[in-house]
């Protein structure tokens, strides 16, 4: 892929600081973009736009809150008395909340995570898009991380959700607006992703997210990256309107039980007793022995919801005695 397109745009980054903000700034220094890190915390943001230019890139850091207005409008005006111009940018600041029925959150948790998750989204866009169009950018875009919890709902996070719902919302409004103007808008939508939102979660509680994931795994902040940075290039600017996850498979549905009848094409084990019954009936010589000692099992239609598991599970259920399973089982391993 060729990222040269994104050389020499100019993209703010908000919560640059760490996680997934902070991965997206230094991929887009690195691919020569000019990178306005904004956070809160001065020293983390100093020390995000130093590694930045020590990579031989371009970055300022800004501080500002970016739930409030005139942070933002003074983070916009500082970007254009650097650099002249605005081309992109990232709203990425957000705060994570919940883990409890919706009943149980303070009334003041409401505005708590509406200021940064949607204010801070809804003004980011505002102001920069302004800038956007002033400055005549030939590529134009605007991402807002959203969240897999902006897809479908996640028990326990009822204003979490309703947020990153919401971002969703004004990102494909928003797409319509700015399509005629060559700017891009989009949504990416993380799911479980290695950053510092979850707090001192135990591992065990990491574990559980690294399950609950058809991946079997979290995600890392650069996997984000890495979308937010094809966004910003030349080779996406027929994307826009969209809500894009990363997030192993998590949002696409719902985990049901699933068997494979195959497992062996990753496990390569061969053809045994350990063998599911599809594979023992689909093979010619395992199929008769297996008939041999339960005649018409494989043309026994009710059996073909279990092809997913081995003889050895099933065959007890067929009351042979144990010397002849063994016999079978044995058998087959030695075929
Ligand atoms: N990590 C995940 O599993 C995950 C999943 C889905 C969505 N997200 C979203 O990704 C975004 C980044 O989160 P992260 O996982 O990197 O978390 P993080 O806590 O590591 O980083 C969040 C960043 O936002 C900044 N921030 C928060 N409030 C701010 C404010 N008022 N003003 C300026 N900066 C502010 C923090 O200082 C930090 O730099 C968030 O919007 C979050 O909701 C994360």
């Amino acid at each position: 892929m060729d990222f040269s397109s994104v050389k020499g745009k100019v993209v703010i980054v908000t919560g640059a600081t760490r996680g997934i903000g902070e991965a997206t700034a230094k991929i887009y220094g690195e691919h020569g973009m000019k990178v306005v890190c904004a956070a809160r915390s001065e020293a983390q943001g100093e020390a995000v736009a130093k590694s930045i230019v020590e990579n031989g890139g371009e970055a300022i850091f800004v501080k500002a809150d970016c739930g409030k207005k005139e942070d933002i409008k003074s983070l916009i005006a500082k970007t254009l008395e650097t650099f002249g111009r605005l081309d992109g940018i990232v709203n990425n600041a957000g705060i994570g909340m919940g883990g409890i029925p919706l009943h149980e959150y303070e009334d003041e948790d409401y505005d708590k995570i509406f200021d940064i998750n949607s204010k801070g989204v809804f003004i980011g866009m505002k102001y920069a898009a302004e800038a956007i169009l002033k400055s005549h950018s030939e590529g134009g875009f605007i991402i807002n991380v959203a969240s897999v919890a902006g897809i479908m709902a996640q028990r326990g996070q009822a204003l979490y959700t309703a947020t990153k719902h919401g971002i969703v919302g004004m990102t494909k409004s928003a797409a319509l607006d700015y399509a005629p103007y060559n700017i891009t808008v989009n949504a990416i939508c993380p799911g479980y992703t290695q950053t510092s939102i979850f707090g001192d979660a135990p591992d065990a509680a990491l574990d559980m997210f690294a399950k609950d994931c058809p991946a079997g795994r979290m995600g890392n902040p650069n996997e984000c990256a890495y979308l937010a940075l094809f966004l910003a290039s030349g080779m996406a600017r027929y994307i826009t309107g969209a809500a894009i996850p990363v997030d192993g498979a998590l949002s696409a549905g719902h985990q049901n039980v699933s068997t494979w009848r195959h497992p062996e094409i990753v496990t390569g084990a061969s053809l045994g007793s350990n063998s599911t019954i599809a594979a023992l009936v689909e093979n010619e010589a395992s199929r008769a022995i297996v008939e041999k000692y339960l005649p018409g099992f494989s043309s026994n239609a009710q059996l073909k919801q279990a092809y997913g598991m081995t003889l050895k599970q099933i065959a007890p259920m067929f009351g042979l005695p144990e010397g002849t399973l063994n016999e079978m089982l044995n058998e087959l391993d030695n075929m």
